[in-house]
């Protein structure tokens, strides 16, 4: 097996406590170098992690055409551009989720993945938690067997909460400032709604990019209605998801877990998925069926992974397709149509509000 020789742009809190553990613990994957602007908290994690290089640019890093393939994690801004410039390099990168604030900018940075040799994968780790491969797989056996019927409605609930979940692995710190992030949005959104709007993407861009995997929806999805309180962010949306009524709830709650739940609705039952606390290390989905019918019956299948991380085998589905050629299951290409979905939303609520 060849080893994929990764490098990592950022150092911060995703990368030391996810990312960096993860791709440095996969057989076949060694973190060669890393690129991190304060160049102090880059040396003390190239330390720690105990890689053979550190650049203080992403750009200088992508020089070396010993790397095979990038991750970046960085600010939800910056990330994208950076993303964009290693693509031009023509291999494939990894980048944390969102990939873009506005349909501009993705379509940008996809371009770039035309790149020969060039291809993205965004970190919704949701989909490749194994308790939401469970589900994923039950679904489609309901929806090609028809036994459950239709689906009649769909539905994502996210109020929140704890996701750090006392994860105590080390961090280095530094005292060097963050850099200056350029504040980007869509051209349209006004400069007082860029905060709000990027708070609801961040958080709920998982849950809608979860529902349209489970439903198979791709590309074919539109915002129905829009009723969400002033701070934009609480409150209930509706899509039409592949002819699929989807309801995204969103809030904030003082949780000291994690609340957010996935269930899928067919006439004849249901499939419903209860996430972890994110950084819960090794702990998938919990996944309840429903069969309703002759004969009802409740079952809560755990994943054959049983104890496994959904940042982890995310890790590991990167890896294996940079290796095998095979295509990432969450790809930029699919991830435009969040982008679009966010982009509708706002625009909606702020017409809703008076503002546009
Ligand atoms: N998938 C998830 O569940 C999840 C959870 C939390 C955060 N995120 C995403 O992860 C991203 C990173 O979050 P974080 O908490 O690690 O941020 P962070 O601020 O802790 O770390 C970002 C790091 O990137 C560095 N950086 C910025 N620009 C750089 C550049 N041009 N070159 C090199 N280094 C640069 C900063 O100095 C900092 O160390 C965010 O965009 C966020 O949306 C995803």
């Amino acid at each position: 097996m060849n080893t994929i020789r990764l490098g990592y742009v950022g150092c911060g809190f995703m990368a030391q406590k996810v990312h960096l553990p993860n791709f440095s613990s996969l057989p076949g994957c060694k973190v060669v170098a890393l690129a991190e602007v304060r160049e102090d908290l880059g040396r003390r994690v190239q330390k720690r992690f105990e890689i053979e290089t550190c650049y203080r640019h992403h750009l200088d890093m992508a020089e070396n055409s010993e790397i095979d393939a990038f991750a970046v994690s960085a600010h939800f801004a910056a990330q994208g551009e950076i993303a964009g410039d290693l693509l031009r390099t023509g291999r494939p990168v990894f980048m944390e989720k969102p990939m873009a604030v506005s349909v501009i900018q993705a379509e940008a940075i996809l371009d770039a993945a035309k790149t020969p040799g060039a291809r993205l994968m965004l970190g919704y780790m949701k989909r490749y938690d194994a308790g939401n491969e469970l589900v994923k797989a039950t679904l489609d056996q309901f929806r090609s067997s028809g036994e459950a019927g239709p689906i009649v409605y769909a539905r994502a609930h996210g109020f929140c909460g704890d996701w750090i979940c006392g994860l105590d692995t080390p961090m280095e710190t530094s005292d060097e400032p963050m850099p200056e992030a350029e504040t980007i949005r869509p051209a349209w959104l006004p400069e007082a709604y860029a905060g709000p709007y990027i708070s609801y993407l961040q958080q709920y861009a998982h849950n809608v990019n979860l529902l349209r995997f489970f439903l198979d929806a791709g590309d074919r999805v539109r915002v129905r209605t829009v009723d969400l309180d002033e701070d934009g962010y609480t409150g209930i949306v509706s899509f039409d998801m592949d002819g699929v009524r989807g309801v995204l709830e969103s809030g904030r709650l003082d949780h000291h877990r994690w609340d957010e739940h996935t269930q899928v609705y067919f006439q004849n039952g249901w499939v419903k998925t209860w996430a972890p606390p994110l950084l819960h290390k090794n702990l998938p989905a919990e996944v309840e069926i429903y069969r309703g019918g002759d004969e009802h019956s409740y079952t809560r299948p755990i994943p054959r992974d049983r104890w496994s991380w959904a940042y982890h085998r995310e890790a590991e589905h990167f890896i294996a397709c940079v290796r095998n050629g095979d295509p990432f299951r969450s790809s930029g290409e699919d991830t435009l149509t969040d982008v679009r979905l966010f982009e509708d939303i706002y625009r909606i609520f702020l017409e809703q509000q008076g503002v546009l």
